[in-house]
């Protein structure tokens, strides 16, 4: 059995195998005054956690589960970014190791041909400095999902026909997101704003955020996204998209 480190070195990739969920020992790495962008992989996760409560699926030994735990140089508020930094970078990292197109969709669901290929979740806990947990699980050779999801979900096997190692596909994914990220703090958030809008597959949709419905219209400088409805603009900082039907032309 692989065993977890108590003190891992800066830069370690913590390699797994069955665990409940790679972001609850990030956390306790965390606690344990881990150093930032420590890493932890998993090949199976048997409590997975997903947005809003939900449990993460993954089929054993087919995905990527990884946490990236993050002191990052950023200040509170504007953690949420991080979240587009990490999907920006899957989208990258999908790109240069499968040859797949994606879109992202917000707040942070990465999706190829419509259905959803990887999943987003930023954690954080209260502490004097910012620690955050970046969750990301990629769908890579799963072949069926759940009923419940199965119209929604893709993988990269189920998109290319082809076996992607894994390992390629994480380095490929902890360089982008570290560019990202790196750009994110230094820059601020305009140009993965501008990355994120161009590769946005929510953008023109008329879509339902919870209770707030609108043709998507713009992504505010703090991640929000901002809808129109009629005369009205309004801003969603965090929520679900539940519906989006598909917009006219004219
Ligand atoms: C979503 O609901 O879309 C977010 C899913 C995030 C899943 C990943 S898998 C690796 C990491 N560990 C978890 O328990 N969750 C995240």
């Amino acid at each position: 059995m692989r065993r977890v480190p108590s003190a891992p070195r800066a830069g370690a990739i913590i390699r797994l195998g069955e665990v409940t969920s790679t972001q609850a020992i990030a956390f306790e790495l965390a606690e344990r005054g881990a150093p930032d962008r420590t890493v932890v992989v998993a090949d199976h996760q048997t409590a997975g956690r997903g947005r809003r409560g939900r449990i993460w699926h993954d089929a054993p030994g087919q995905n990527l589960l990884v946490s990236i735990l993050a002191r990052p140089q950023l200040a509170w508020r504007c953690l949420p970014t991080l979240s587009f930094a990490a999907a920006a970078a899957v989208g990258e990292a999908l790109e240069t190791v499968a040859g797949l197109r994606a879109r992202l969709k917000w707040p942070n669901d990465v999706v190829v041909n419509g259905r959803k290929i990887a999943g987003i979740l930023l954690e954080s806990r209260p502490a004097e400095t910012p620690v955050v947990v970046v969750g990301v699980g990629v769908n890579v050779a799963q072949a069926s999902f759940p009923s419940g999801i199965a119209a929604r979900a893709t993988s990269i096997a189920l998109e290319t026909d082809r076996a992607i190692d894994r390992e390629a596909l994480l380095q490929a994914l902890l360089d982008a997101f570290d560019r990202w990220r790196g750009r994110l703090e230094r820059e601020g958030f305009a140009a993965l704003r501008e990355h994120w809008l161009a590769l946005s597959a929510t953008i023109g949709q008329h879509v339902t955020v919870d209770e707030v419905s609108g043709r998507a219209v713009d992504l505010d400088l703090d991640g929000a996204l901002v809808l129109e409805d009629g005369a009205a603009r309004r801003r969603v900082i965090a929520g679900e998209i539940s519906a989006a039907a598909p917009t006219t032309l004219d």
